[in-house]
């Protein structure tokens, strides 16, 4: 089995570096191989953006790329004794481990695990606790087709706090078969660009056939407090921005994405993230004559090309209900944030306060708003009927009489 490591460096990395705030990276790349050949291939870059408290009670932060010094060892294609794993040492501070499950026809990472060492005063210095950190985390909701190079170039963001660990520039097979990688490309969702094309006018040319961006599925995101559930909500959520002339149209995944927040007396925070959404906040309130409304939305996250697009509107007004109630719209409601940013929602029902038993409670409907305007209309056609039908009936039962009259 052998190991190689080969420093890469091109226009697309300067790109990167400056992206990411001038911090210098290169390619790490693994072939491991077996008596058929290439077992396991991969190449891709990371760093690691760590915090630590120093011995002056400061936190000081230090990103960590640095594949000058970087070795292999232990990494694994798989045996009795090993799983199929790769293995990364940064030096003596870092070590980075990622382990890999088959199934039937696809894999996927069990478990990244994170060790950093603080006595490595070069790379911590003034590190007030000494001693090694293991940061685990796992990524089983994606999964990597087998007999598939998957490649990722978007940066994939995880926030493990203390540490930010960034991935990009992916190319992995794990589980090669008959010693040759694959020459099949699976391109992740990330580096797919979900765009409208802007209708053409007036053109012989056949126009592009633009396929509509499917509905985004629908997640169910509860804040607990304690053991309790303070908020609840479940919908299906669009991101639109527009920045720039074509919209940039991203539905949220719930399998791949995180979600935290916090319930006070008067106010509940929603807050999603995932490896593109730095967050996304939905800022809750509780206004005078008990009712609750959506006031905020604080976003940020990566576009496609890497750069950051970050929106706050603290002064909404959207999904108002009466507290004790929750709020329903099952149709597509358009939340507007800001010129360049709005939220379309499907099949949405909230609750930020007043959650007894982790249900929700009666819910009020968006669509009562339209039956305000259709009640009494329908009351006015109805009683119209009837006032038609008793003239009718009158009108009728002059006649007979009438005629009854005439006929003695
Ligand atoms: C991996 O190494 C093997 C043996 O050295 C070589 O034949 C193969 O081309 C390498 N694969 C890649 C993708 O570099
Ligand atoms: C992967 O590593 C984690 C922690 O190191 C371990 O608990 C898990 O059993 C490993 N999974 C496989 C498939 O080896
Ligand atoms: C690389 O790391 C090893 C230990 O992992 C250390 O002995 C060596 O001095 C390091 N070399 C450089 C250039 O940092
Ligand atoms: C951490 O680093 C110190 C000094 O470099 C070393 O003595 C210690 O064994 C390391 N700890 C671990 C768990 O690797
Ligand atoms: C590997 O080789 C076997 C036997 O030749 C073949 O049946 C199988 O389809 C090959 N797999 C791939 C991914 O090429
Ligand atoms: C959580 O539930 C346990 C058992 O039901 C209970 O003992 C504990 O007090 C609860 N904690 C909170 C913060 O409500
Ligand atoms: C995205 O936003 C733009 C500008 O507000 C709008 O014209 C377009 O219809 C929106 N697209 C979707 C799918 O919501
Ligand atoms: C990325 O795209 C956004 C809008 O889509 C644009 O404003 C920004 O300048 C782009 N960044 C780079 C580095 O191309
Ligand atoms: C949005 O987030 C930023 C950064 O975390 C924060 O400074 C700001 O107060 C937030 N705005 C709202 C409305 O929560
Ligand atoms: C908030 O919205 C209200 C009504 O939409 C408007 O009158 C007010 O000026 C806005 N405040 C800020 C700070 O934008």
């Amino acid at each position: 089995m052998r190991f190689r490591f080969t420093p890469v460096s091109g226009a697309g990395l300067v790109l990167f570096c400056l992206l990411l705030g001038a911090v210098q990276s290169y390619a790490l790349q693994l072939n491991l191989t077996d008596s058929k050949g290439t077992c396991l291939f991969a190449k891709w870059e990371m760093n690691f953006t760590i915090s630590y408290e120093t011995t002056n009670r400061t936190l000081k932060t230090v990103t960590i790329s640095e594949p000058s010094n970087v070795t292999y060892n232990g990494s694994s294609c798989g045996n009795d004794r090993n799983s199929t794993k790769i293995v990364v040492q940064f030096g003596s501070a870092i070590s980075w481990e990622v382990n890999f499950t088959k199934e039937a026809s696809y894999y996927f990472i069990d478990s990244i695990l994170l060790s950093y060492n603080t006595s490595d005063s070069t790379t911590f210095p003034g590190a007030a606790d000494k001693g090694s950190v293991p940061v685990n985390n796992s990524l089983q909701t994606v999964k990597f087709p087998l007999n598939n190079i998957y490649r990722c170039n978007s940066l994939l963001i995880f926030n493990t706090d203390p540490v930010v660990q960034r991935y990009w520039h992916i190319h992995l097979q794990a589980f090669v078969e008959n010693g040759t990688v694959s020459k099949k490309e699976h391109v992740c969702d990330e580096d797919i660009p979900v765009t409208t094309v802007a209708p053409i006018i007036h053109t012989t040319v056949p126009s592009p056939t633009t396929t509509p961006t499917p509905t985004p599925k629908v997640g169910n995101y509860n804040v607990t407090n304690g053991n309790a559930t303070c908020l609840l909500a479940t919908m299906g959520l669009q991101l639109n921005i527009t920045e720039e002339k074509v919209p940039f149209i991203f539905n949220i995944n719930p399998a791949t994405t995180d979600f935290t927040g916090k319930c006070l007396p008067q106010t509940a925070q929603l807050r999603l993230n995932n490896s593109q959404i730095k967050y996304l906040d939905f800022i809750f309130a509780v206004k005078s004559e008990n009712r609750f409304y959506l006031k905020g939305v604080n976003v940020s996250m990566y576009l496609a090309n890497g750069s950051a697009f970050s929106v706050s509107n603290n002064n909404l007004s959207f999904w108002d209900a009466p507290l004790g109630s929750s709020y329903m719209c099952n149709k597509e409601q358009v939340v507007s944030v800001s010129r360049t940013f709005q939220i379309n929602t499907f099949n949405l029902k909230v609750q930020p306060f007043n959650v007894t038993e982790g249900k929700y409670s009666t819910a009020q409907d968006c669509s009562a708003d339209e039956d305000n305007f259709l009640v009494p209309i329908a009351v006015g056609a109805a009683l119209a009927g009837v006032l038609t039908l008793v003239l009718l009936a009158y009108f009728i039962g002059l006649k007979r009489h009438h005629t009854g009259y005439e006929q003695f």
